[in-house]
């Protein structure tokens, strides 16, 4: 196949809803961002939505900002709301890429219910990517990695572009290449507010990747300790074996 012939594929594969799981730095961001250029669906970043209300000062983002610098996992409430009038949005419609959701067993009963009752709604409508059951792609990096990409991550003011000053640098240092603008830290991307988020990892999210791991037709593991292209690669194939029609 020609990389056109593949490109044109891509184009014309209907993803669906994915979730995206994985410890704090596997890079859930860095592949969300990737997969929605490729398929040209949205990537529904709990953590960027928490972040746009602290930016703004708003009630929710007052409420989240000391959890999220300590480490500490926002309340399932507040981010099950979150999701659900994001998901009422029509961009929508042919999938999406929720990353860092759900994140404890609550949320991932939550979301199921929201999507089932999304496709009650849809009918027969079974060729809209959002009536698609939810894939979940779980990625995996040695922990001893973990600290040096997140201590190491630096984005754009917008957040739409990360580096790592170890593996990734702009190639000025500090300034974003594609926008220009000055690089940030995240306040939660300390080695101590990293511990927390590892101990919330273990003691809440563990509980989702097996969760979803129970479903076999609908998970896959993708190793996440190799390059961002070799990943991305992974990634797309998992999606196109979990996609493909059953036979009954
Ligand atoms: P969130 O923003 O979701 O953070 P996270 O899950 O801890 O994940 P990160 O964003 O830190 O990492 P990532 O996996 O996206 O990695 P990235 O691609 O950036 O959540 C923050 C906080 O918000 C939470 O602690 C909580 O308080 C709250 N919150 C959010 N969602 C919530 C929810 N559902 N419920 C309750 N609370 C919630 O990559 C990391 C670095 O590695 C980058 O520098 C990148 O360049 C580099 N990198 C990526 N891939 C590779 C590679 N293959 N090789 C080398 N380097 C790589």
């Amino acid at each position: 196949m020609t990389e056109s012939t593949t490109v044109s594929a891509e184009k014309d594969f209907v993803p669906g809803p994915i979730t995206l799981l994985g410890a704090p730095g596997v890079g859930k961001g860095t592949q969300a961002k990737l997969l929605m250029s490729t398929y040209r669906i949205p990537q529904i970043s709990t953590g960027d939505i928490l972040r746009t209300n602290i930016t703004n000062g708003t009630s929710l983002g007052k409420a989240a900002k000391s959890l999220m610098d300590q480490g500490q996992l926002v309340d399932d409430d507040i981010v099950n709301a979150m999701v659900r009038d994001r998901l009422d949005e029509p961009d929508v419609i042919c999938g999406f890429i929720l990353d860092g959701y759900p994140r404890t067993r609550a949320q991932a009963g939550y979301v199921e219910i929201l999507l089932g009752a999304n496709r009650h709604q849809a009918g027969n409508q079974a060729d809209r990517g959002i009536d698609l059951p939810l894939v979940a792609i779980n990625i995996h990096v040695d922990e001893n990695v973990l600290l040096r990409r997140i201590t190491g991550r630096r984005t754009c003011s917008n957040g739409n572009h990360i580096y790592n000053i170890y593996s990734n640098p702009p190639k000025q240092k500090g300034i974003c290449d594609v926008d220009g603008s000055v690089l940030q830290q995240r306040s939660d991307d300390t080695e101590q507010a990293f511990e927390e988020r590892m101990n919330e990892y273990r003691a809440k999210t563990a509980q989702v990747v097996s969760y979803f791991s129970n479903k076999e037709e609908l998970f896959q593991n993708v190793d996440g300790n190799q390059s961002v292209e070799q990943v991305n690669a992974a990634i797309v194939d998992a999606l196109h074996r979990l996609r493909q029609p059953k036979n009954t």
